[in-house]
């Protein structure tokens, strides 16, 4: 069985957008739980755009599933993960201006940073994923850093859906068995939907995939009806005084 990673970043995305208490980020991973995420993910961004420290230390302690902490290698941000024990931390590649994680990790030409950010997790029982593009050099620099999973980017993929995704599909595969055949777990992310999941859970020796957008946008529109008919009662309800 394929495990659903949910990404509640975009829950968070909106509480921002008023800087208040809600949407609450935690409250929607328990929600995610019910509805059977497998784990919870969670970016805490340098720039604290969505989640805040305030919601990963809520989210470790009260995710009853496994808990994936996205994070960039600066040592502050690593120190925070080490405290705060999520189950596995995601290690990604940050740019202030970046709307979303754009690519993946340059292994081969930044190991040493990645390593030391490697050593850090996994000395206090973390376990690591590195975000990588499927790329077969990249792949082979993550393996001998040991980590336990590598999360390939899905990004490309999930643009070449509109048009032909062959091509790209084909590096996930071919990058996907090198990393099963290095003994690491297969993850894969970004950009996945409703409508483009299934070619790449299909990924022979795929573990777990990481969704986000789609699912919190899909979570806006089922829901729709039932807020605004919720509001609609409570107007309907009220005597003039
Ligand atoms: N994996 C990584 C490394 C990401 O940065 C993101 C986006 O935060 C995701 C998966 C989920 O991507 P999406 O929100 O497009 O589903």
């Amino acid at each position: 069985m394929i495990e659903l990673g949910v990404n509640i970043d975009h829950v968070a995305t909106v509480r921002q957008a008023r800087r208040t208490y809600e949407p609450d980020p935690v409250i929607a991973a328990g929600l995610a739980e019910q509805g059977g995420a497998d784990g919870i993910t969670f970016h805490l961004r340098e720039d604290r755009r969505h989640i805040q420290a305030r919601d990963v230390e809520l989210l470790v302690k009260t995710v009853a599933v496994k808990t994936n902490l996205e994070i960039a290698c600066d040592p502050a941000t690593v120190q925070i993960a080490c405290q705060s024990r999520p189950t596995w931390a995601l290690l990604v590649p940050e740019g202030r201006q970046e709307v979303t994680t754009e690519g993946g990790l340059d292994v081969r030409n930044d190991g040493g940073r990645i390593m030391e950010a490697v050593q850090r997790l996994r000395g206090v029982g973390i376990k690591v994923s590195l975000f990588l593009d499927p790329e077969p050099d990249q792949i082979t620099a993550a393996a001998k850093l040991k980590v336990d999973a590598v999360e390939l980017h899905t990004g490309p993929y999930a643009l070449a859906c509109c048009d032909d995704p062959g091509l790209e599909l084909e590096r996930l595969r071919v990058a996907g068995a090198l990393v099963c055949q290095r003994g690491m777990r297969l993850h894969a992310g970004h950009g996945l939907n409703y409508v483009n999941v299934r070619p790449v859970a299909a990924i022979r020796g795929m573990r777990e995939l990481n969704i986000g957008h789609a699912i919190v946008s899909r979570a806006v529109m089922v829901g729709m009806r039932q807020a605004v008919a919720e509001m609609r009662r409570l107007l309907d309800l009220v005597q003039p005084v």
